[in-house]
């Protein structure tokens, strides 16, 4: 089995967004993504709508041909939106409307029970449920806990890190938790801030089996192209690039 791609399409929408066009269309950019080789599409249905819109997400639905993950809020405004959609994969993450993106993992500790309730619907309907946590072995727990598929460990901090040892420090706290969330039986994902020099370290956790990557193949991709982007970071994924 290779190591799969999710790639995030929300800032195809959030050009189009820019303007108000009909174009860039991130349906669009899904298919070349599927052509290119990517395993997975992932959207970020946001309440504020600032990029991806519910147009987007039910003709996603109907084209996507491998995998759809739609990220969201565990609001109830989303649960039903992802019942009348059925995506393949729910991805659970916070959301404030004033951060940039989003900052931080969920904090499932903290909102055990409303999540393990969240979490049973969706499973209800046969949508596989992932929860995107920050790298620390009290949220895997809990994760675990509120019955969760898999986790998606965010990487923000170690895209961030300024020197040599902020960043083992952080690798060190992606391969923990995804070593202890593995052993608990979830499946392990990670992403966020990852471009076509960072992912390369966390390949040799190899509990981590997907990566969710949007906004640095996007950038790519209006320089070379989609296809071409997409195919830069499959490459790299499967340790097959030159
Ligand atoms: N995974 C999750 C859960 C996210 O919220 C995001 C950002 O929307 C990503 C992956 C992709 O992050 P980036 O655009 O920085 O690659």
């Amino acid at each position: 089995m290779h190591v799969r791609l999710g790639v995030n399409v929300d800032h195809v929408a959030t050009l189009r967004q820019a303007r108000g066009t009909l174009y860039p269309d991130p349906v669009t950019a899904a298919s070349l993504a599927e052509m290119a080789g990517a395993d997975q599409v992932t959207l970020h249905l946001r309440e504020d709508r600032r990029h991806i819109q519910e147009r987007d997400l039910r003709l996603m639905r109907q084209t996507v041909t491998t995998r759809l993950n739609l990220e969201m809020a565990a609001t109830q405004e989303m649960l039903k939106l992802a019942f009348e959609h059925k995506p393949d994969t729910v991805t659970l993450v916070p959301e404030r409307r004033e951060e940039l993106t989003t900052e931080g993992g969920l904090d499932v500790a903290m909102q055990r029970d409303a999540l393990k309730r969240f979490v049973r619907s969706l499973q209800d309907a046969d949508i596989f449920t992932s929860l995107f946590i920050d790298p620390d072995l009290d949220q895997v727990r809990a994760a675990h806990k509120v019955d969760a598929q898999a986790v998606e460990l965010h990487t923000g901090k170690y895209c961030e890190a300024r020197d040599h040892k902020e960043r083992s420090l952080e690798m060190q706290r992606l391969t923990d938790s995804a070593k202890a969330a593995h052993k608990l039986g979830m499946r392990v994902y990670a992403g966020h801030g990852l471009h076509y020099h960072n992912v390369q370290p966390l390949l040799d956790i190899v509990e981590i089996e997907e990566y969710n990557i949007g906004h640095s193949i996007i950038g790519r991709a209006v320089l070379v192209g989609m296809e071409t982007a997409v195919r830069d970071m499959v490459a790299i994924l499967r340790r097959t690039a030159r």
